[in-house]
């Protein structure tokens, strides 16, 4: 196994150094460790060559079993061009369809909603990761004047649609969940987000066990406040997704606590937390490291290691419940030791 790390910017490499702590005891302890590369991809590696990664950087990924990535984004580059080059990049490039982003409330204290339990939180954001508005087709005319005219095309294929739906219903099947819900704006957008109804309903009648329900993506943010217990799984596009899952991060504790897998069933996928590169926070010992480290266990589960995957949480959900997490959960740790109560009691485990 082999693994590319990418920690990237920020908080994003404070987070990286915590999760690949856990990635190894977990493997100490049971007995397979992935070989880690590190690759330097980031602000400081654009603005010293010029170019945001190297040539064949894609073709270099693909020969790896997956990718983990802290976070990008720095203030030295404000147009984000690093950013949509390496991410966007590898979601467009590795053609990682699924951004798989569950949500999922760990303990009570955590969420910011009165009286919500761990069994009210618990969905899958199923959001499309290759098309939508994030294709960058466009473009502005007479720019920097008043009459500019700036251009942002949104992107809805039939095989882009269908494929993402298809992937909630078989995730729904295989999970045994029973509610798959699509949130899409065809109220407004009645040309591309119509693709949208039309498959979601077409694909429904395939899975009559499952209640296949259609919200406009306003009322879906409002019903997520309402009563999140309502929902098991999430299709929506690749915007939409991007904002809902935010929001479910609040949800769980916040953006610290968020975890994503950005995947193609079969081929090299990439895994990184919700959250960005939080610049204000960055080297500063306070970012909660448990968003990367639940997406380290996506990816062993993935890579085929699911016992990792099952002890890297159980480690989690203990430093959760016992409070040993960072101030944005609630405790008084740092990341370092946050992360450290996690490997503790990871070591204290033994195999079946
Ligand atoms: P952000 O997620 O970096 O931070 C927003 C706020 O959330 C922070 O100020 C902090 O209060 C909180 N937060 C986030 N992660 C946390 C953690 N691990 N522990 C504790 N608190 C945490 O979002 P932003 O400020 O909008 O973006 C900063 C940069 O990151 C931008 O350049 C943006 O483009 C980029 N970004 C990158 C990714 C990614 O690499 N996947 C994702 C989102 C944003
Ligand atoms: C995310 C991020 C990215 C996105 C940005 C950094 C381009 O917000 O992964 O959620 O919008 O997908
Ligand atoms: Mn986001």
């Amino acid at each position: 196994m082999r693994i590319a790390v990418i920690p990237g910017d920020g908080i994003g490499q404070d987070v990286t150094t915590e999760a690949v702590k856990v990635v190894r005891a977990v493997g100490d302890v049971f007995g397979r460790t992935p070989e880690l590369e590190f690759l330097p991809w980031g602000a400081d590696y654009c603005l010293e060559t010029g170019h945001a990664l190297p040539a064949g950087a894609f073709d270099l990924l693909r020969g790896f079993d997956a990718v983990f990535v802290g976070a990008l984004g720095d203030p030295r580059i404000p147009d984000m061009r690093h950013v949509r080059e390496i991410l966007l990049g590898m979601r467009f490039e590795l053609d990682l369809y699924v951004n798989y982003r569950p949500v999922e409330l760990l303990d009570e204290r955590l969420c910011p909603l009165k009286g919500r339990a761990p069994d009210d939180v618990r969905f899958a954001v199923i959001r499309e990761n290759t098309e939508g508005s994030y294709v960058n087709i466009g473009g502005r005319f007479k720019a920097g004047t008043d009459d500019e005219i700036a251009i942002q095309e949104e992107i809805n294929t039939y095989k882009g649609v269908s494929r993402i739906i298809r992937y909630a219903f078989e995730f729904a099947k295989r999970h045994g969940k029973t509610r798959v819900c699509m949130a899409d704006k065809s109220n407004a957008l009645p040309q591309g987000h119509a693709l949208w109804q039309r498959v979601f309903a077409e694909m429904a009648k395939d899975y009559p066990e499952i209640e296949a329900r259609h919200l406009f993506i306003d009322a879906l943010a409002m019903f997520l406040v309402r009563d999140p217990s309502q929902f098991d799984v999430i299709v929506t596009n690749n915007m939409f997704g991007d904002i809902v899952t935010d929001l479910g991060a609040e949800l769980q504790g916040g953006l610290g606590m968020a975890a994503s897998a950005n995947l193609h069933p079969g081929r090299t996928s990439m895994f990184e937390p919700v959250h960005g590169s939080a610049p204000p926070l960055a080297g500063r010992n306070v970012a909660n490291p448990i968003g990367a480290i639940l997406s380290a266990a996506l990816m062993l589960e993935t890579i085929g290691l699911p016992e990792q995957a099952r002890a890297v949480e159980r480690a989690v959900k203990a430093a959760v419940a016992s409070g040993q997490v960072t101030e944005d959960a609630g405790g008084r740790l740092g990341t370092r030791e946050t992360a450290d109560g996690v490997v503790t009691a990871i070591r204290s485990m033994t195999p079946a």
